[in-house]
């Protein structure tokens, strides 16, 4: 079943070269935060660029529900009107948050040191993910927790009427986690600190500073120690989200991989927390280049153009760039499946908890393409055909994941047969305009009876 709806099975057919200009929507790591911050605000935030994907507006809801008022322009320019730090009112209803992680674990900590009580579900695939991983922090500011088993959703949360202030080192490399801590800390005085061993995506530190909070980040023996002063007055921001690199990882690799390709990605942003994917398919030797250069809002970005690369070898992808690229490795299985050789990719445990086990799902679908994948608890490896050489003629699970109905989709066009999804419905999450988008360049994507 699709996130909101009936089950949308769509196939790819083999194509011939992908040209154009393709303009990806906004970062989703980004849009969440960009309402949720707004909402801490005291004023009106004003946002450009929101990626309008299921996922941000399950946020945008979840706002409007705690109170913030959050508005939409025809012209795709988003207000909202925040009721400051620990403003928030509670709910009257249940925060359904979708398919989001992202949106679930972050709004949990926002409002987790305000003294109200929120309940909180999501789509099949969202209530089996861990959560515990968020609320064990939270409990140490002094919010409550009722869940499933297993610190699975539906799940309630009791905001802490007199938090402390919290030191956490976290477990597992989540940017999720560190956000959730940070901004539980926001309404607990004195200094909030976290720590991590690997950095993770450090946009809520950003953004953080950019409305105004006092917040720093030191590299120390123990990882990067982040310290945030609790209590201050957010000041509403002015926001152009940035293209998602995650979304235009899709675009590239398919021109990778299809004969005769040259497309080009404009304005995606280059964080170095964000972009490991780009680098290691350079290492793959793949033709792919960064025109453009500049800064924006703070952050390097550039144009990207990527060309048919029929030479590309399997490389060891090593696992201190896993944070960095950790939404990219199913796209990335594709790209290894067509170039020569064996691509290794390790320190990815953290794959087998998304929005499916993206091991397992990614695995099991290209073996049946007749590729050759390995894989272990925390690591898998794919065998490369060589350029056009995936058998294809099969229909992979999406498993309620965008990007494994967007990975298989791509892997279609430059298989030897089609290759299908049961459901291309997900995609809505986060690239809401993939299907005519990937058509305008060339791709012969179908939507099955
Ligand atoms: C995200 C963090 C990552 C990533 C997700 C978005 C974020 O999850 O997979 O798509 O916006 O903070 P983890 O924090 O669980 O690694």
């Amino acid at each position: 079943m699709s996130a909101h709806g009936a089950p949308i099975p769509m196939t790819s057919h083999p194509c011939t070269a992908l040209q154009g200009t393709a303009h990806v929507p906004g970062d989703k790591s980004i849009s969440h935060r960009s309402l949720i911050l707004g909402a801490m605000a005291v004023g009106e935030t004003v946002i450009t660029g929101l990626l309008e994907g299921d996922d941000v507006l399950d946020t945008g809801k979840a706002m409007r529900a705690f109170g913030a008022d959050v508005q939409r322009d025809d012209d795709g320019t988003w207000h909202v009107r925040g009721v400051g730090v620990g403003g928030f009112a509670e709910p009257t209803n249940v925060i359904d948050c979708g398919n989001s992680g992202t949106g679930v674990r972050l709004i949990m900590g926002a409002m987790a040191t305000t003294p109200i009580t929120a309940t909180f579900t999501g789509d099949a695939s969202l209530n089996k993910r861990p959560m515990a991983r968020v609320t064990d922090p939270l409990a140490l500011f002094g919010t409550q927790t009722v869940g499933r088993s297993g610190g699975r959703l539906p799940m309630t949360l009791v905001g802490a009427a007199e938090p402390t202030p919290v030191r956490y080192t976290t477990p597992v490399p989540s940017a999720q986690v560190k956000s959730a801590v940070l901004l539980a800390g926001l309404n607990a005085p004195g200094q909030t600190v976290v720590i991590e061993k690997e950095a993770t995506r450090d946009h809520t530190e950003r953004m953080l500073a950019g409305f105004g909070a006092e917040i720093t980040t030191e590299e120390t023996s123990d990882g990067h120690v982040i310290t945030l002063t609790g209590q201050p007055e957010l000041k509403p921001q002015t926001i152009a989200v940035p293209r998602d690199p995650s979304s235009a990882a899709f675009p590239i690799c398919a021109a990778l991989i299809v004969p005769g390709s040259d497309v080009l990605v404009p304005g995606i942003g280059l964080n170095p927390t964000r972009a490991g994917l780009f680098y290691t398919l350079q290492e793959m030797n793949a033709d792919l280049t960064f025109e453009n250069m500049r800064e924006e809002g703070g952050e390097p970005v550039a144009d990207l153009r990527a060309r048919y690369s029929p030479e590309m070898r399997g490389i060891d992808v090593p696992p201190e760039r896993a944070a960095s690229m950790i939404d990219e490795y199913p796209i990335l299985s594709v790209v290894a499946a067509n170039a020569t050789g064996k691509t290794m990719m390790t320190g990815v445990k953290e794959l087998r908890v998304k929005e499916s086990d993206r091991i397992e799902a990614m695995a099991t679908g290209l073996r049946a393409a007749g590729v050759t994948v390995d894989d272990g608890p925390d690591w898998w490896s794919v065998e490369g055909c060589g350029a056009g050489q995936v058998t294809g003629g099969m229909t992979a699970a999406s498993h309620l994941d965008h990007r494994i109905a967007m990975s298989f989709l791509i892997l279609g066009m430059a298989a030897k047969a089609p290759v299908a999804v049961d459901d291309g419905g997900p995609i809505a999450t986060s690239f809401p305009i993939f299907e005519g988008l990937m058509a305008e360049l060339g791709a012969d994507l179908r939507r099955d009876a």
